[in-house]
C-alpha cells in the first residue's frame, strides 16, 4: 500500500494532507524517516510514527476506554465534556463510535470501534452480550433486592418485566448486576423499580472482557487479539 494511502486509512487526514505530512519529514516507517508519500509499505505489523507519536497499522480500530465520571457519550455533549475528548484525533477521523452509552456519572469499560458490525453485535439485544456492573446503592441491599432483579421488574414503557442475568450481593450497599441488554438508564431504573436507588455505577466488564486494573480513568488502549477473544468468550 502507498504510504500516503495508508496514513489516510489510519485517520491522519485527506490524501493531500497525508502527502504533505510525509514531505514535511513528520513520518517514520519502522523506525526510519520516510519522505516519499508514494513509497510502497506492507501494512502487516507496520509500525510508524507521525510527529513523534508511535502507531501501528490497524485495518479496523477496536479500543477500550476507562470512562471517568463527568463525561457524556455523545459527539455533541450538552452539559459536560465528551468521551471523544479523551481519544486522539486520528481515531476520531476514522469515525470510531462507542458501543452503547454510559451515563455521564457512570464509570468503567466503554468499547469503541469503526467496525459497525462489531458495535451492532455488542449492543443488539438479540446477541445478549452480558454487561457486568458494580452498583452502589443508597439503602442497604438484601436478598429481596437480588430476588426482585433476577425475577424481573416492570419498567415504564417496557412491555414485559426486565430481568438481570445475574445479581450477587457484595456488601451492605454493593451488588454486582449482569444485564443482557443496554436499555436507557437500565440499571438505575431496575434498581429503583426494586425499591432502592443507585448512588454510583461502574461497568466492570463487557462479554468476557474485564476493565484492566492498570487502565486509569480517562485512559484508552487498543483491543488486541486476546482481548477480542475474551470479549466474545463470555
Ligand atoms: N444503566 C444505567 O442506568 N446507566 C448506565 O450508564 C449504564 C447502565
Amino acid at each position: 500500500m502507498q504510504l500516503e494511502r495508508l496514513l489516510h486509512s489510519q485517520g491522519f487526514g485527506s490524501r493531500k494532507e497525508c502527502r504533505r505530512l510525509v514531505r514535511a519529514h513528520a513520518v517514520q516507517v519502522n523506525g526510519q524517516p520516510e519522505d516519499d508519500p508514494f513509497c510502497e509499505v506492507d501494512p502487516d505489523h507496520l509500525e510508524f510514527s507521525v510527529n513523534g507519536a508511535s502507531w501501528r497499522y490497524r485495518k479496523q480500530a477496536y479500543l477500550m476506554l476507562h470512562k471517568p465520571t463527568g463525561y457524556e457519550c455523545s459527539r455533541s455533549p450538552r452539559h459536560h465534556a465528551g468521551v471523544f475528548d479523551l481519544l486522539p484525533a486520528p481515531l476520531l477521523s476514522r469515525g470510531v463510535q462507542p458501543a452503547g452509552r454510559l451515563d455521564e456519572d457512570t464509570t468503567g469499560l466503554l468499547l469503541f470501534s469503526d467496525d459497525g458490525q462489531f458495535i451492532h453485535r455488542l449492543i443488539s439485544p438479540r446477541h445478549k452480550v452480558p454487561k457486568r456492573y458494580v452498583v452502589t446503592t443508597r439503602h442497604p441491599v438484601g436478598a429481596d433486592l437480588a430476588d426482585a432483579l433476577l425475577a424481573g421488574v416492570q419498567l415504564h414503557d417496557e412491555p414485559e418485566p426486565v430481568r438481570a442475568l445475574a445479581c450477587t450481593i457484595q456488601g451492605d450497599h454493593v451488588v454486582h448486576l449482569t444485564l443482557a441488554e443496554g436499555k436507557y438508564h437500565q440499571v438505575k431504573r431496575m434498581v429503583a423499580a426494586a425499591g432502592n436507588r443507585v448512588e454510583a455505577l461502574h461497568r466492570a466488564s463487557v462479554g468476557g472482557l474485564n476493565l484492566p486494573d492498570d487502565l486509569a480513568p480517562g485512559q484508552w488502549r487498543w483491543l488486541e487479539t486476546e482481548d477480542l477473544e475474551r470479549l466474545w468468550n463470555a
